[in-house]
């Protein structure tokens, strides 16, 4: 207690010989330095707002506007936010975009598959781009390709729209996919895109369509022009009129090959995010459908198709020499495929 009081004493003796003019002097320098004080910070406060603004130029490319901190931080490779070259994404510009690849083989319900999706508001399913020879005659011509599309600027008649939330195409295996499997398997990877792999479990049903299709192109049975898809049963009747004879001696191993080709595309594309869909179970099952939706994070809608099936019913009013491929596949691994339905 005392020496507090000593010390305040202390204290006082100290301040009291202080002269009128030593306070001036100290009031002087403290308003100094806090003017001073206060220009620093405001050259310092300059710099930052200027290295921000820098920044900005430097980012405005790859900005993510809007960006949805309520996502899933696993989806984070998967979303993009494309700035397409051809058109403004406007109010949806901030909304992600996911990139897909339908990977399939012809007749095997594709066509049908893309229609469903091009029926949602927010998809947009671009059809066979790698139908043309040259934009799949070397990597570099596939890579800028899909660089296009997956940029919105890929102009097709698909629903492509500024709320597009997921934008792909259909690429059947024998169309560059199966020559590049490395390369396009690292785009996929490294551009976040995901695979649904859309096959056909009746390979003879498959043959059965590839071999109508293909006599169509010829004879034209509808009004003179070739289509592979058709919007009406009366259409689809007419078509199936045309029953194919099938080569009996190369029958097994035509089967076998076509599985085979389905398998290697596993393999190949195993290590790409993906989904595999059969087209006889996405015809009984709506619940797929749904599926594709989730697996590509979009809201869920009805989807709907203007297609109808071309080859319905049995198969043996659809082959023309049906006695000898019942015989030859009688007994053998593929009599499963003259029983099923689809
Ligand atoms: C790739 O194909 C395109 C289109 O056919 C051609 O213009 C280009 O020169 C080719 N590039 C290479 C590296 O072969
Ligand atoms: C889907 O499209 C609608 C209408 O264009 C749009 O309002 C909505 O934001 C889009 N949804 C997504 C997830 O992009
Ligand atoms: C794909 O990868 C999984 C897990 O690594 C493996 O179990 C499966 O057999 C692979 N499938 C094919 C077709 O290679
Ligand atoms: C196929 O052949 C087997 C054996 O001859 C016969 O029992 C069966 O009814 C045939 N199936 C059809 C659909 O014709």
């Amino acid at each position: 207690m005392a020496e507090t009081i000593v010390f305040f004493n202390k204290d006082v003796l100290i301040i009291k010989p202080a002269t009128k003019s030593s306070v001036m002097l100290r009031l002087i320098v403290l308003v100094f330095s806090m003017v001073f004080g206060v220009y620093i910070c405001s050259i310092c406060l300059k710099q930052i707002s200027m290295q921000t603004k820098n920044k900005f130029v430097d980012i405005e490319v790859i900005e993510r506007p809007c960006y949805n901190t309520l996502v899933d931080r696993s989806q984070i490779p998967f979303l993009h936010y494309p700035n397409p070259k051809t058109f403004d994404r406007s109010e949806c510009a901030g909304n992600p975009v996911r990139l897909f690849a339908i990977l399939s083989m012809q007749r095997s319900g594709s066509g049908w598959f893309e229609t469903l999706l091009n029926s949602h508001i927010n998809v947009s399913s671009n059809g066979e781009i790698f139908g043309s020879k040259i934009r799949r005659s070397n990597i570099s011509s596939i890579i800028r390709t899909l660089d296009s599309v997956y940029n919105l600027d890929w102009l097709t008649s698909s629903s492509k729209n500024e709320c597009s939330a997921a934008i792909g195409f259909k690429w059947m295996l024998n169309q560059g996919l199966m020559e590049h499997p490395n390369e396009i398997v690292d785009y996929f990877n490294y551009n976040g895109v995901s695979v649904i792999f859309l096959l056909r479990r009746n390979m003879l049903r498959r043959l059965v369509s590839v071999l109508a299709n293909s006599y169509d192109k010829n004879a034209k049975v509808l009004n003179g022009v070739h289509v592979s898809h058709v919007h009406s049963h009366e259409e689809a009747s007419t078509l199936s009129k045309y029953k194919p004879t099938i080569n009996i001696a190369s029958l097994s191993l035509d089967l076998r090959e076509m599985e085979e080709t389905a398998m290697k595309a596993l393999e190949y594309f195993n290590g790409t995010r993906h989904m595999i869909l059969y087209y006889e179970d996405l015809i009984k099952k709506p619940s797929k459908l749904i599926e594709v939706q989730d697996f590509l994070k979009l809201p869920r809608m009805k989807l709907t198709s203007q297609q109808v099936k071309i080859h319905k019913g049995s198969l043996s009013k659809h082959i023309k020499n049906w006695d000898d491929v019942n015989k030859t596949l009688y007994g053998t691994s593929y009599a499963k495929f003259l029983e099923a339905d689809y």
